[in-house]
């Protein structure tokens, strides 16, 4: 069966990066979010992003209407029934998930195949709220999803194989590089990804280097495209520190242990750049000034 209906549920940053890659690769998409507020949010964003796309000349006009002709917003789970592919990107709490996929599985012929956009719980758990758990996967994309090249199609021990390959299949038409990772705690990217963050944050705790010199060690050093504390404020120091709880919490290893200093500007509400302030200050977003701690 080859997919050609997409649903998205969740239009936040992830959902809707995701679902604006879809129509953009000749999905019909529906993406649903829980209030008519939250669909007109997601979707304004989609379309300034197509709208800068258009005046850089990367999509004609005629294009950018085919797109949006393609997606549809709703608040009703209903709408996603028909669908051949649903991509869940909620809020990464397990019994919402659980929810969401129990009243998914009521509606959906058996066909349909579910994955999560899940970074860090386990496929496998949330996979149990179903009662198909071989057409399961987990398939992880990266903010900002239109413009990151890879997804990560996460198979359980119990997914089909097969459809582990009709997913990286998928994520090809996306225009993305597809791997295969095992159902382990933060898959690949989030494995090697996490400590190195964390231990950036250790290296300035210890005054091995101040805010900027650490950035920049790693943004011309190592040619990375930003340094890992203006990643950290990028991903959101709420969701590393959410994330490193969960790694740590399976493995047991320092290198996946929260540093105080991450703990506490999670506590004073200094999580990055959605809130203004973590590493940096944002109150000029052009210019971010590194934080006097
Ligand atoms: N949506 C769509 N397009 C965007 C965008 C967004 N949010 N942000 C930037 N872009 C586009 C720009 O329009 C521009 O396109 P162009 O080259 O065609 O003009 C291009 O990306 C480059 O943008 P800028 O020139 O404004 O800025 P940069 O060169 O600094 O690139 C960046 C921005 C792509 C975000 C780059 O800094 C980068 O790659 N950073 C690292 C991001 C990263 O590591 N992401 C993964 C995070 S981990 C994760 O998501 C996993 C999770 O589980 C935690």
């Amino acid at each position: 069966m080859a997919i050609q209906r997409v649903g998205v549920v969740g239009c936040g940053l992830m959902g809707s990066g995701i679902a604006q890659v879809c129509a953009a690769a000749g999905f019909t998409t529906t993406v649903r979010e829980v209030s008519q507020d939250l669909v007109d949010k997601g979707l304004k964003g989609i379309d300034k992003n197509l709208a800068r796309l258009a005046e850089k000349g990367a999509i004609t006009s005629a294009v950018q209407s085919e797109i949006r002709g393609r997606l549809k917003g709703t608040t009703s789970l209903n709408d996603l029934k028909d669908c051949d592919l649903i991509v869940e990107a909620i809020i990464e709490n397990l019994p919402a998930k659980h929810e969401l996929f129990r009243a998914l599985d009521a509606l959906c012929p058996p066909a349909t195949i579910f994955a999560s956009n899940t970074s860090s719980l386990t496929i496998t758990e949330i996979a149990a709220a179903t009662k198909r758990p071989q057409r399961f996967a987990g398939l992880h994309f990266f903010n900002p999803v239109p413009v990151m090249k890879l997804v990560e199609v996460v198979r359980t021990i119990a997914t089909d194989p097969a459809v582990c390959d009709e997913l990286v299949a998928f994520g090809a038409k996306l225009g993305k590089t597809a791997v295969r990772a095992h159902d382990s705690t933060g898959f690949i990217v989030n494995r090697l990804l996490v400590p190195y963050l964390l231990d950036a944050i250790r290296a300035l705790e210890e005054g091995v280097g101040s805010i900027e010199d650490i950035d920049s060690s790693m943004k011309l050093g190592c040619g990375h495209p930003m340094g890992p504390l203006t990643l950290l404020d990028f991903v959101g120091l709420d969701t590393t520190y959410y994330i490193s709880q969960i790694m740590f919490d399976e493995f047991k290893e320092r290198r996946f242990a929260a540093p105080p200093l991450l703990k506490r500007m999670v506590l004073a509400g200094w999580n990055g750049r959605k809130s203004g302030r973590g590493f940096y200050d944002y109150a000029d977003p052009a210019n971010p000034k590194a934080m006097k701690f």
